[in-house]
């Protein structure tokens, strides 16, 4: 787009004489195909949507970069976290979940934290949540929890009925909402939260040594959230409270930051821990896992524009480099098929292409060409096969993965019988306050208050076998017998 020619064009560079006016034959005749002034700009606009991601669809972003800060090259290889000092600039996005790209920024929903660090060896792309577990641990599900929070099928409306329907058939789900529905279900803003990845990966250093990691980073503005009332407030009052905040917050010389650590366990020790470490419903409790600083995330430039930068970023877990990689959570496993595949129908195959997606520190070398909106050089004339004798990019086994064993049988397999309650127990017996667990009662059961008795009574009774106070809270307050639930 040429920024100075100072006269209006088609998009085909074309002066435009007048833009108040179609032509037409005659002064009350009808309009001519033939003006392509007007065709060429109602034919742009009628494309100019595309779709919204079918998830994590409101969102804002902000470009920014991260420095290490601490030596971890004993733990990984990965080449962007190789000195203390190395600096990686880097995109960030985060967003809500369940509403349209118009919902409201406070309403009650995990928030995402996606980053893209353009690193020298590729892109790599860190998608977590503001919360470090999830509702459910087997990716076949994700469709069907998601359509609980999506839109009734009959009445176009949003209910809590198909929720908490879901909710108690998944007693797992019972972390998450011990987290979603204390206030840290209604951050004050995307810059007052933390930000997990949720899942376990894998870390792998230069000899080969693995370990498994999961990202904490910690909001250095503090956390701040909403009361329910409050976050239910700034629904009318400002429906973009978190996007314009971390505008402004950026805009005025303020830039946010996160402190990012880890917890690492040697591979090894996973096979012994007291519960299956690649459970995303599960954390590692800090007294065996301690947190481990790496580094800190700053973000000081907002976009310059929305849709180019925002809209068009694509993440996914899939795109990693030499030292990161999956662990064998089936969750994780499931994400790194959908996001690359979402990407090709949201932007097209090429999504890679479009600036914001560009491994532009790394210089792409591959056999790939064509396609729709092929926008690059496409490699010129380069040879478009490999092997070749011309001298174009070869596989380098340096880049190899590390070689886990692999044996069973192939099915459907059940995850055992995890204690599912030990972890949402501590939380609310042990790190929330007698305020906290008010504020989770009572956002529950507002939550809760429109849905049948049946599916009351069945949360009811997974909230008494948590913590029989927690139960009989939430009992009282959504008008269930919590003393019959308990004798259950
Ligand atoms: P710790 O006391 O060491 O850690 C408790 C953690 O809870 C802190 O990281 C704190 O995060 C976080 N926290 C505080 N209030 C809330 C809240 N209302 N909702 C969600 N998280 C909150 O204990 P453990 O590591 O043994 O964990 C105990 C329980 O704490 C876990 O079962 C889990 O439910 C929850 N938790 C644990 C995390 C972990 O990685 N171990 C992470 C987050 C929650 P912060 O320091 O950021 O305020
Ligand atoms: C977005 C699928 C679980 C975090 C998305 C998108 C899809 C998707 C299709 C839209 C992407 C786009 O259009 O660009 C899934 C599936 C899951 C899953 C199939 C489980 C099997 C999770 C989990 C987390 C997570 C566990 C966090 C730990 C995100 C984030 C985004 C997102 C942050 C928004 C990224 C952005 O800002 O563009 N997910 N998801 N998802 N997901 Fe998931």
């Amino acid at each position: 787009m040429e920024k100075n020619r100072k006269t209006l064009t088609t998009s085909s560079g074309m002066p435009i004489d007048n833009n108040q006016f179609s032509q037409t034959a005659g002064a009350k005749g009808p309009v001519l195909i033939q003006d392509f002034a007007l065709v060429d700009k109602l034919a742009k606009f009628d494309r100019e949507r595309i779709p919204e991601r079918v998830v994590h669809a409101k969102g804002a972003g902000a470009h920014g970069y991260f420095q290490v800060t601490n030596d971890i090259t004993k733990y990984c290889k990965a080449d962007f976290l190789s000195e203390v000092g190395k600096q990686t600039p880097l995109f960030t996005r985060f967003s809500t979940v369940a509403g349209e790209r118009g919902y409201a920024d406070t309403d009650r929903d995990p928030r995402g934290f996606a980053i893209k660090f353009y690193t020298e060896e590729g892109n790599y792309d860190m998608v977590g949540n503001n919360t470090p577990v999830f509702f459910i641990r087997d990716p076949i599900k994700f469709p069907d929890f998601i359509h609980t929070q999506k839109r009734d099928p009959k009445t176009g409306l949003r209910s809590s009925q198909a929720g908490w329907d879901f909710w108690v058939q998944q007693p797992e789900a019972f972390h998450q909402l011990t987290i979603l529905f204390s206030n840290r279900g209604t951050p004050d803003g995307y810059r007052h939260m933390n930000g997990y990845s949720s899942h376990a990966y894998k870390w792998v250093n230069a000899d080969g040594d693995e370990h498994y990691v999961q990202y904490h980073f910690k909001t250095d503005q503090g956390i701040k959230n909403f009361t329910g009332e409050e976050a239910t407030k700034m629904k009318s009052e400002n429906p973009d409270y978190a996007t314009e905040d971390l505008y402004n917050a950026i805009d005025n010389g303020n830039p946010p930051s996160w402190t990012l650590y880890v917890q690492l366990m040697p591979v090894a020790d996973a096979e012994t821990y007291k519960f299956d470490v690649t459970d995303i419903t599960k954390v590692w409790p800090h007294s065996d896992y301690p947190l481990i600083e790496v580094g800190k995330m700053v973000l000081n430039r907002n976009p310059d524009n929305y849709f180019a930068e925002t809209e068009q970023s694509a993440f996914a877990p899939t795109h990693t480099v030499p030292g990161i990689e999956p662990s064998n959570d089936r969750m994780l496993q499931g994400r790194l098929f959908s996001y690359p595949d979402t990407h090709r129908h949201r932007l097209g195959a090429n999504y890679d292409q479009i600036p914001i997606n560009c491994s532009y520190r790394a210089r792409a070398a591959h056999y790939q060409r064509d396609g729709p909106l092929t926008t690059t050089s496409n490699f010129g004339g380069l040879p478009n096969y490999e092997p070749n004798t011309l001298g174009g990019p070869v596989a380098d086994p340096k880049a190899a993965w590390s070689t886990p064993k692999v044996t069973g049988k192939v099915g459907r397999h059940d995850f055992g019988t995890p204690d599912d309650f030990v972890q949402p127990r501590a939380l609310y017996k042990n790190v929330m306050t007698e305020e906290d667990r008010e504020h989770l009662t009572k956002n529950t059961a507002d939550h809760m208050m429109s849905v049948t008795k049946e599916v009351k009574e069945k949360a009811v009774k997974i909230y008494w076998q948590i913590d029989p106070d927690y139960g009989e809270r939430v009992a009282k307050a959504v008008g269930v017998d919590a003393p019959k639930m308990a004798k259950m």
